[in-house]
């Protein structure tokens, strides 16, 4: 199994790539820090797995088509799974948010994944047996505080988790989504949410 995991080299993308890997996927993840991403592809590999990287700002269109392409070549035009997992949180009153804030939580919580799914699904068919995980959040499914627009990132991402996993079907890609809760990482080390 091929798998592509975004934001591997912290939290639970760093678990989730580690997971797969040791089911004996290739894995390649991607983040914006080539310093923590070179730490932790040394980690594995002391480990005895097998995973590569490379740097990706998600919220650049060129940068996910220079990714997609590294995958392909990687994986010689085939992918099995794609796990959709990079996200932030920006924590604010609903009156506070900024057009700026909107953008960069929409971008990196939702816009980014459906490209990323729009470019990995020719390879996901090739694969002839694809998935795609997108990861949520409970946010995304009731009401929290001080999250609106990260919550409409997420609600989002579950809507078109149902439409791709009925419009791919035929495809042979099955799509879901993981909707987790409060979760220690850096994400949740920085927020004071209590989810
Ligand atoms: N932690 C929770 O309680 C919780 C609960 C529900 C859902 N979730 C969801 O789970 C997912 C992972 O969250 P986490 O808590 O593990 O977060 P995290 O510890 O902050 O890790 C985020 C990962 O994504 C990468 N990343 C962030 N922005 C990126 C960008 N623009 N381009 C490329 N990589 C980027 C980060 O690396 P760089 O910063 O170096 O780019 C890092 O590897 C998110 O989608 C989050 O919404 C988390």
């Amino acid at each position: 199994m091929t798998a592509l995991v975004t934001g591997g080299s912290r939290g639970i993308g760093h678990a989730i790539v580690e997971e797969l890997a040791r089911f004996g996927a290739v894995v390649h993840t991607c983040s914006r820090n080539q310093t923590e991403l070179n730490e932790r592809l040394q980690e594995w590999e002391s480990k005895g797995l097998t995973v590569t990287g490379s740097v990706c700002d998600l919220i650049s269109r060129a940068d996910r088509e220079k990714l997609m392409e590294t995958v392909s070549s990687a994986f010689h035009g085939k992918l099995n799974i794609l796990v959709n997992n990079a996200g932030i949180a920006i924590e604010l009153e609903p009156t506070q948010y900024t057009a700026g804030d909107f953008s960069t939580v929409m971008g990196t919580n939702f816009e980014w994944g459906y490209h990323l799914c729009q470019l990995a699904h020719p390879l996901l068919k090739a694969s002839g047996n694809g998935s795609i995980v997108f990861i949520s959040s409970v946010a995304g499914v009731i009401a929290l505080p001080c999250l609106s627009v990260y919550a409409a990132s997420k609600g989002a991402m579950n809507q078109v988790t149902k439409n791709l996993a009925c419009e791919w079907a035929k495809d042979s890609i099955r799509t879901n989504a993981a909707a987790p809760s409060f979760t220690r990482t850096s994400m949740t080390n920085l927020a004071t949410v209590k989810l």
